[in-house]
């Protein structure tokens, strides 16, 4: 077994081997800036259930006015399983261009910044056992129609919410009603389907503290506290219809877990007295809280639909992130050619089960659901921006983690879709 990767502090990167077949030793060393903090990879184990959803009584979703929606966007079989299938070619491309979507941040915007090759739009997901729907932006505002509905994570749960409102801007221009400035903290408003869409910045999802130094700079370590939830996101939970949470990518950097005044370990620290945890054990005990968490929210609706969000792969080739590692293929992977027993893949297995494991023994009337984007996603090494995110900064260096706008990131919407629908 490969193991973990291990912190190299001199240059704040992480070190893993690949998940690509063709060079599986390959150490990958990962991004650490303020941008982005990034995910190692590696070894697991295969999956078995990928899709699964707790529905207790009630029925959010309904109402007589949407009724005509529903029948616009089919229900799926429940037995299907969504994410067990494969990409198949599909001519019709894209909803959105960068012309007809005006909210494309400039660093997803691709085809702006030089990208050529535009065959990797003209796919879709097919599932094995059934027919994923087509993203269908009035169906969807229908379904969601009075409801809020918040993206919690880091920049890639952002880049998911930029994707999805792309997608619903061919049917209503939103309204830009909240940013904190740096993007992070987001809300946009479809005033004829008086539908919220949101973003809420969270690196860890629970309470969390970086470490500075003399000169109050950051250092890059830090302390979480599993035993509380972090509330800048949190408190706008009771307001909430639907939170898709996501948090992954800033897991893999020394981290001190606490529960309370205990420590219970920590993640890549050398400090020899301290139970050392892998970041698939920092996942569990970070995601079991989670949950726990939200099922505790006493301020929170009965019907607030919860959705996990697995973790995202990157797609470093020949090299890391700092080292000319890049992703310029531009054709998707055909099950064979993604390493089912990578890192992302076992963490993503982590947040199934703690999820599974946190409902199991709730009785309350709460509903969770999984979008399992993990393995769909390791077969898309041609989805990320690679060298064309306009970069000024950090010119040389790749983006492999984030997706293009359009791209096959979209398809998490429609997978999105047919979760909400499945709850309607
Ligand atoms: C859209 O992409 C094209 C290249 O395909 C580029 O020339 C153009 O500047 C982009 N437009 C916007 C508004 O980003
Ligand atoms: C580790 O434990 C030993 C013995 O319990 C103690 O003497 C030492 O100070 C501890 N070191 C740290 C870094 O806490
Ligand atoms: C990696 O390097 C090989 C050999 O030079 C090349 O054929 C391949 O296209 C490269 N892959 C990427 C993603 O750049």
């Amino acid at each position: 077994m490969r193991g973990y990767a291990s912190w190299d502090d001199r240059h704040a990167t992480m070190k893993s081997s690949s998940i690509f077949r063709e060079n599986p030793e390959k150490t990958e060393r990962w991004m650490v800036t303020n941008m982005w903090r990034l995910t190692p990879l590696l070894v697991s184990s295969l999956c078995i259930t990928i899709f699964f959803t707790v529905v207790y009584h009630q029925n959010p979703f309904k109402s007589i006015s949407d009724r005509n929606f529903l029948s616009l966007q089919p229900q799926i079989d429940p037995e299907c399983d969504l994410f067990k299938g494969h990409w198949v070619r599909d001519k019709r491309g894209s909803l959105y261009t960068n012309s007809s979507c005006s909210t494309i941040p400039d660093s997803k915007n691709c085809f702006k910044h030089g990208r050529q090759d535009r065959d990797f739009l003209f796919w879709r997901w097919k599932p094995d056992g059934c027919d994923l729907p087509r993203f269908n932006p009035k169906a969807f505002l229908g379904l969601v129609r009075g409801k809020k509905m918040n993206f919690i994570g880091d920049s890639v749960a952002r880049n998911h919410m930029e994707s999805l409102l792309c997608l619903l801007s061919t049917e209503e221009t939103p309204k830009d009603i909240y940013t904190d400035g740096e993007d992070r903290n987001r809300i946009w408003y479809f005033p004829n389907h008086d539908f919220t869409l949101s973003t809420s910045w969270t690196k860890f999802l629970v309470s969390e503290q970086e470490r500075v130094d003399g000169n109050k700079k950051g250092t890059g370590v830090f302390d979480l506290d599993i035993g509380k939830i972090d509330e800048k996101w949190f408190k706008d939970l009771p307001n909430t219809d639907i939170a898709i949470v996501s948090a992954a990518h800033w897991f893999f950097r020394p981290i001190f877990i606490h529960r309370g005044d205990e420590t219970v370990g920590c993640i890549y620290c050398n400090s020899p007295n301290m139970t050392q945890i892998t970041p698939e054990e920092g996942f569990k005990l970070v995601y079991s809280a989670l949950f726990k968490h939200i099922l505790e929210c006493e301020k929170c609706k009965e019907d607030l639909v919860t959705v996990l969000r697995t973790i995202s792969p990157a797609h470093f080739e020949n090299g890391t992130w700092d080292t000319g590692g890049a992703c310029s293929r531009t054709n998707p992977f055909g099950e064979s050619q993604i390493d089912l027993q990578s890192n992302e893949m076992k963490i993503r297995t982590a947040q199934i089960k703690q999820l599974e494991g946190v409902t199991k023994r709730h009785k309350k009337a709460k509903q969770f659901a999984v979008l399992d984007v993990t393995k769909v996603m390791l077969m898309r090494p041609d989805g990320h921006p690679n060298g064309n995110w306009g970069n000024k900064w950090m010119k040389g260096y790749n983006d492999c983690v984030h997706w293009c706008l359009p791209g096959p990131v979209d398809a998490w919407s429609e997978f999105l879709m047919a979760i909400i629908r499945r709850f309607s």
